[in-house]
């Protein structure tokens, strides 16, 4: 997962335990329940999702609201700005097969082991991930499939695009299904006599890449021993330089491509085009993800700040010798879809790309350049604050997780949280989150702890969030709000079995 400005205690952790899960206190929810024909639960049969039905256990958590949300493939919908922002980036690699339509539901080995995830990596947790059963779970990033589409060895490169569901708190940035693409190119070592000849291969067609005048800050080695490994025991220094060299200009070009896009859209709403300032910069900075080494996330200074767009690397070998192609070598990368076709477009609500409301849907044509959103009108917001006392427990409380600074869906999805605790926790605010998701969806904005108490007798812990109610299609009225943060009230005394305050 991607990690966005790692700090000390990162690098700290084991590699197996540097697993970057986005937090954030601070959640927004959908209001629209759409339906969709192609999943239905059903908590004593089972839950048939694309006409499988699968086995629940101890492990199902997936929520009515996420199987609502289930099926409606913003990606490959025609004039969709995730669609329009696919199409973007799969221009820049022109020779790729684009895998627009595996399905979400994969296996645990698929998402996790096949990438060489260890066993006590976070993301794995109840939590983080959407299980359908303890073997089965709805993946939470395109690497999911990577494994498969090595295997098919179709192409030397792909793109799979696809939507991705990770249990998470949501802000106007941040939302629990979002899109990803994946991309890799791989060469086959067994076309070339040697492996100077495979290093030289790859640095004459890195040499074919389109030339940009980006400002590129690369002050890392090509790898490290400690923080950013060689894969020694299968790729000569040169040949991983080559790789990274190779992807590092692919992804310095598509990220040109994209900001001149967004640069050429702000000029046009007479904003003022970024690029009119500054040139545009870019810079790499060492990463860590279970599948590649070395590994790199690359970020870009937008509208001053810099912004982490993607994650990527040299593609773990023991990942290409599972798919049965061990002589190929090559890179991948991850990209969330969201948080560029946010900052393409101006779109300032993630909830947004949800809406069928068409004064949302009728602004993008991918017929045409790029526009700025235009925003319709903002309707009041509508705060309700719930305290309560968490029930006498020894288990561990996860309240308050950071919230991420650029808050947008990453290639990833965020930051640093504690390797997975043996320990279940007695209260998790993933699933405060979910019980408002449940009950009010897409019309609540915001989630926020507002405050955290002990008490120095009891020993009781009191919490209280901030719920912000407001919807991007209407006027709530006074009770409607009421009536949602009163049904969350009654729910988390249910669930929790909380002591409302
Ligand atoms: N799958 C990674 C994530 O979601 C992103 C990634 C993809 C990183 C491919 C490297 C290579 O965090």
């Amino acid at each position: 997962m991607i990690l966005r400005n790692p700090n000390a205690l990162i690098w700290a952790l084991s590699a197996g335990l540097r697993w970057h899960v986005r937090r954030s206190t601070r959640l927004t929810l959908r209001l629209s329940r759409q339906s969709s024909t192609a999943t239905t639960s059903n908590a004593d049969h089972g839950l048939t999702i694309d006409g499988n039905t699968y086995a629940t256990d101890s492990w199902t958590n997936v929520p009515p609201s996420i199987l609502a949300q289930y099926g409606r493939r913003l990606h490959i919908q025609p004039n969709h700005p995730i669609s329009i922002t696919r199409k973007l980036i799969e221009s820049r690699f022109p020779a790729f097969q684009n895998r627009n339509e595996l399905p979400a539901v994969v296996t645990v080995d698929q998402n996790f082991d096949s990438l060489g995830f260890t066993q006590d990596h976070p993301g794995r947790s109840r939590t983080d991930t959407y299980y359908i059963n303890k073997d089965t779970l709805l993946r939470t990033h395109t690497s999911a499939h990577e494994v498969d589409v090595f295997r098919d060895n179709a192409s030397d490169g792909y793109t799979i695009s696809a939507d991705v569901y990770r249990r998470d708190a949501v802000d106007r940035s941040h939302y629990p299904v979002f899109h990803q693409m994946e991309g890799a190119l791989t060469w086959d070592r067994n076309a070339s006599s040697s492996s100077e000849d495979l290093a030289e291969t790859i640095m004459s067609s890195l040499k074919k890449l389109p030339k940009h005048d980006l400002v590129v800050e690369d002050p890392n080695p090509p790898f490290h021993e400690e923080r950013n490994p060689l894969q020694t025991k299968y790729h000569t220094p040169e040949e991983a330089k080559a790789v990274a060299a190779h992807l590092k200009r692919s992804l310095e070009d598509m990220v040109v491509t994209i900001f001149a896009a967004a640069d050429k859209a702000l000029a046009a709403s007479g904003q003022g085009a970024q690029g009119e300032q500054e040139p545009l910069k870019v810079r790499w900075v060492e990463a860590f993800f279970p599948h590649t080494s070395p590994s790199w996330e690359l970020e870009v200074w937008w509208r001053g700040d810099w912004l982490e767009v993607l994650g990527c690397g040299v593609i773990d070998q023991p990942l290409l010798n599972r798919a049965g192609v061990s002589s190929r070598v090559g890179w991948a990368f991850g990209i969330g879809l969201e948080r560029i076709a946010m900052l393409l477009f101006g779109i300032p609500d993630i909830r947004l790309f949800w809406s069928k409301d068409q004064r949302f849907l009728s602004q993008f044509d991918e017929s045409q350049p790029i526009r700025r959103f235009q925003p319709f009108s903002k309707y009041p917001a509508a705060p309700r604050d719930v305290a309560f006392w968490l029930p006498k427990s020894d288990g561990p409380v996860v309240v308050d997780t950071p919230a991420s600074k650029t808050s947008a869906p990453s290639a990833a999805g965020g930051q640093v949280t504690e390797p997975m605790s043996s320990e279940t926790p007695s209260f998790h605010e993933n699933d405060l989150m979910e019980v408002v998701r449940n009950a009010a969806g897409d019309a609540v904005e915001d989630v926020s702890l507002i405050d955290s108490f002990k008490h120095p007798k009891t020993g009781r812990q009191s919490l209280c969030y901030r719920v912000t109610y407001r919807s991007l299609e209407k006027t709530l009225t006074t009770e409607e709000a009421n009536e949602l943060h009163e049904q969350i009230r009654q729910e988390l005394v249910l669930k929790f079995g909380v002591e409302l305050r």
